[in-house]
């Protein structure tokens, strides 16, 4: 191989990109490479740490469902009219249900009637006007009511649940369990003389039943509570949310109303 001139190795660097000279004199890297022992690799440092982020405000402590359930409890029992009860649940803080629905939905209909009906809990509708059953599954039920002579003059409507779960989803279990102090009031001030209970989650909480709605169905219960002077006959039957989705379980929710016309009749 023919010896390169320095003219020559010079313009090769300047093509390479080299345009810095960094020591007075070359130095043979490879011939140090070989001399030096092999380098140990440094131990890893940790990671720089991102910084802290900046102080959370602690998340709102999930309430105590026991003791919202017994505040619900004392104030329900103090209340002696259907005024002081749905002042006393309007004022209510409790039920972190309030907190995303529009209004607090009381009731519709007479509360002098013998039929008292009790659903699940508001939806959409509900929630805009304040009364409950006034969406779909309502003007179902009215037409469930109408086919056996009853309107809302001759019944009277709450639900277990008073303010609108966001989403329409199912209320919890501890947001029964902090308004089911209050629709016992309810039913102890109105004092009717049949319960109907719409949907399995109004009859497993006022039956205080595990049975799934297909077996509780169509048949009486003693709904009894402290303040009532003798207990209720209670009839559950299908929501009509359910019978809006699920038409053929309709013939089934005919009889229960069939049941409670029976009852009615042999009362008048
Ligand atoms: N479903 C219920 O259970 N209650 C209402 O008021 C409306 C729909």
């Amino acid at each position: 191989m023919e010896p390169i001139s320095a003219e020559a190795l010079l313009r090769w660097y300047i093509e390479a990109g080299v345009d810095e000279a960094v020591d007075e004199a070359p130095l043979d890297r490879f011939a140090l490479s070989a001399t030096r022992p092999p380098a140990t690799p440094a131990p890893l440092s940790p990671a720089p740490r991102p910084p802290a982020p900046p102080p959370k405000a602690a998340p709102a402590a999930p309430p105590d469902t026991d003791q919202a359930a017994a505040t619900s409890a004392r104030l329900a029992t103090e209340c002696r009219t259907l005024d002081e009860l749905r002042a006393a649940l309007t004022a209510f803080e409790g039920c972190a249900l309030k907190q995303s629905a529009n209004t607090t939905v009381f009731a519709d209909g007479n509360p002098a009637a013998k039929v008292m009906l009790i659903g699940e809990a508001p939806g959409a509708e509900e929630d805009k006007h304040g009364l409950p059953f006034v969406g779909a599954s309502g003007q179902l039920l009215d037409r469930m009511l109408a086919s056996i002579g009853l309107d809302r003059g001759s019944v009277y409507i709450t639900n277990v649940v008073n303010w609108r779960p966001p989403g329409n989803r199912k209320p919890t279990p501890a947001e029964v369990a902090i308004c089911l102090p209050f629709v016992e009031r309810h039913v102890e001030l109105v004092d009717p003389e049949f319960l109907v209970l719409l949907g399995g989650a109004a009859a497993s909480a006022m039956l205080a039943s595990t049975e799934s709605i297909t077996r509780i169905r169509g048949r009486w219960h003693a709904y009894s509570s402290p303040g009532l002077p003798r207990p209720v006959a209670a009839l559950a039957t299908y929501h009509p949310a359910y019978l809006l989705r699920t038409p053929s379980a309709k013939r089934e929710a005919w009889r229960d109303l069939l049941t409670l016309r029976k009852r009615l009749l042999a009362q008048s």
